[in-house]
């Protein structure tokens, strides 16, 4: 047992309160290991603390457990020595970049949460226009710094998304049409491995390693900061336009539209049907890169009655801050995600799509306070292929293309997670379905693990044919399995 300084009594008083709370007798001493490892960079917090609860916080509270302590490393340093006291005492722990998971588990344990909050610095090297970004951030934060010198870098669509779990799972963007996914835009990574030691993983350094963190998740370490290459930016035209039920049709008709006929790299779209206690809403989130649209791309969406519309020339900072962060998404909210392998958002798809989100609302009526948003995020055929084949762990393959479809239901209270887990998982399984009678390649179709749920896909599925190699990686990476400890999409 570690020496206990005096603020760690203190504290001890705090986490016993819980334990006993709980009923659950969890043996802490690991806080008090981590604790007396740290420099002052870092501190521990326990249940009932400030910093605990602001830790623990995650947009979905069913993605949240109560852990036996959190702690917010400093330094990649204090990350090192924090990660070989975890892996020594096979302790279980979570790492937490912006907490968006829809799956629990993922970012949470009844270990030790590693929160990296203070991973917060943001570093413009003008002289070859990449930046070092820490992992701790929101997207919105590092596009707010980037402002300045007129450029931004390919990431999160909505506010309040992590940087480091958005890129190590593969990353869309409003971009992503004309640089490719969040990861094909990456220069570098450094990463804490789980023998401690701090590494740079780029095409010079550790190349497989590179490869792996490109879409392969918390597999190989704790990533203490990202390396993106920036690309220009200028004023953006778009915002946000939601139409009450009336309008699905004409709302079902641009978005056809748009998918038959809109070819220009630089416009983007997301269209959801939402519903939310006794209504059905459509929400058209709507982007071009450049001041003013080409006539034609976005004029049916425009043209329809919205209840609520903010579509203008702005800044790309306040077009991404113009669109919701989720309906009802409090500290109270439970939620989660899921998607379907579907190569292409065909008017049969979309159909098929719109029945899920009345079907599910009604079935899903008697849940309290429940919230059923399919969301169609519109790209080109092309979107997978600004990078080789094999360059990242996802996409497994760029030879089809994709429509990342996210399903997202949201309620009240826990009582009801087992009814709703198996419900998004029956309409995936429908949508999966649909796509197959299509004739869509679904087995082929890259799952996105930032999207899916592992009720209904497995870790195969998401990193297919990138397994075998994921697995040397890890192995050559993990030896010991720590970052088995931690939960997630696992090789
Ligand atoms: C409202 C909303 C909007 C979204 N919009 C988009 C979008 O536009 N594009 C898109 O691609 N996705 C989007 N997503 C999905 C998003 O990519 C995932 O939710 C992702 O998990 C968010 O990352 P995070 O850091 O916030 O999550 P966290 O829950 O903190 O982490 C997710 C996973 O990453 C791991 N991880 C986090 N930090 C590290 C680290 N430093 N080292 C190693 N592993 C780490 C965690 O252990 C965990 O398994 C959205 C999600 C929500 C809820
Ligand atoms: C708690 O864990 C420590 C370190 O693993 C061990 O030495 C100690 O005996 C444990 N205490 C209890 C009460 O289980
Ligand atoms: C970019 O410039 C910075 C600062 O000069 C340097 O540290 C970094 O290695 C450079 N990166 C690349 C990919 O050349
Ligand atoms: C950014 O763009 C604006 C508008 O074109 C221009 O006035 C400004 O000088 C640019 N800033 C930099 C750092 O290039
Ligand atoms: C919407 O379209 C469907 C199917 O094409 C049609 O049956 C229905 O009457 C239309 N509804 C309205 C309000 O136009
Ligand atoms: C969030 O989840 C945690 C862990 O399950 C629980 O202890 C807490 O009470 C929840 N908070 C809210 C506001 O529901
Ligand atoms: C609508 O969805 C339900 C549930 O998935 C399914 O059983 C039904 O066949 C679908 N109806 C149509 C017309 O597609
Ligand atoms: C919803 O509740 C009503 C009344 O309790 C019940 O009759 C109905 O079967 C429930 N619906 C579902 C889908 O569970």
């Amino acid at each position: 047992m570690p020496t206990f300084s005096f603020a760690a009594l203190l504290t001890l008083a705090a986490a016993f309160g819980c334990v006993a709370a709980t009923s659950t007798a969890q043996n802490n001493s690991i806080c008090f290991a981590i604790q007396d490892a740290i420099s002052a960079q870092s501190v521990v917090a326990f249940p009932g603390q400030v910093q605990y609860t602001q830790d623990q916080a995650h947009y979905f509270n069913s993605s949240t457990q109560t852990s036996l302590c959190t702690v917010e490393p400093g330094s990649a340093s204090d990350v090192s020595r924090i990660i070989k006291l975890l892996g020594d005492a096979r302790e279980p722990f979570a790492i937490k970049g912006g907490g968006h998971t829809g799956n629990p588990g993922f970012s949470s344990s009844p270990g030790v949460l590693i929160s990296l909050s203070r991973f917060d610095a943001v570093t413009y090297h003008a002289s070859n226009q990449t930046v070092d970004i820490g992992v701790g951030l929101l997207w919105e934060e590092v596009y707010q710094q980037l402002e300045v010198h007129n450029r931004t870098v390919v990431g999160g669509r909505i506010p309040g998304i992590g940087v480091a779990g958005l890129t190590l799972g593969g990353g869309y963007s409003w971009l992503s049409n004309e640089y490719g996914l969040v990861v094909d835009t990456a220069v570098g990574f450094e990463v804490v491995l789980p023998s401690g030691e701090i590494v740079q993983a780029s095409t010079e350094s550790n190349p497989d390693l590179f490869f792996a963190l490109k879409g392969g998740f918390n597999n190989f370490g704790i990533v203490t900061q990202i390396t993106l290459q920036t690309v220009p930016i200028g004023q953006v035209w778009g915002g946000i336009s939601i139409a009450t039920g009336d309008q699905l049709n004409a709302s079902v008709a641009a978005l056809n539209g748009f998918v038959a006929t809109v070819t220009d790299p630089k416009a983007a779209i997301i269209v959801s049907f939402v519903t939310i206690p006794g209504e059905l809403l459509v929400t058209m989130e709507l982007f071009y890169n450049g001041p003013t649209p080409p006539p034609g791309v976005f004029d049916a969406f425009v043209a329809i009655p919205a209840v609520e519309q903010d579509l203008q020339t702005r800044s790309y900072l306040s077009l991404v801050l113009a669109q919701p962060a989720g309906p009802n998404a409090g500290p109270t909210t439970r939620g989660f995600f899921n998607t379907a392998a579907i190569s292409a958002p065909t008017p049969p798809i979309v159909d098929a799509i719109v029945n899920e989100t009345i079907f599910w609302s009604n079935q899903l009526a008697n849940v309290s306070a429940a919230n059923i948003a399919y969301a169609i995020e519109v790209f080109l055929p092309s979107v997978l292929g600004h990078a080789p084949e094999g360059s990242s762990a996802y996409p497994p393959t760029r030879s089809t293309g994709i429509l990342p479809l996210t399903i997202n239901y949201q309620f009240a209270s826990a009582t009801d997670d087992a009814l709703v887990s198996s419900a998004i998982v029956s309409s995936a399984a429908q949508l999966g379905r649909v796509a197959e009678a299509l004739g869509q390649p679904v087995d082929e179709v890259p799952v996105y693990g930032n999207y899916a749920t592992p009720g209904s896909f497995s870790a195969d599925r998401v990193f297919g044919a990138s397994l075998p190699r994921l697995t040397n990686v890890q192995k050559k990476f993990d030896p010991r399995g720590v970052m088995r400890l931690t939960g997630g999409w696992k090789v």
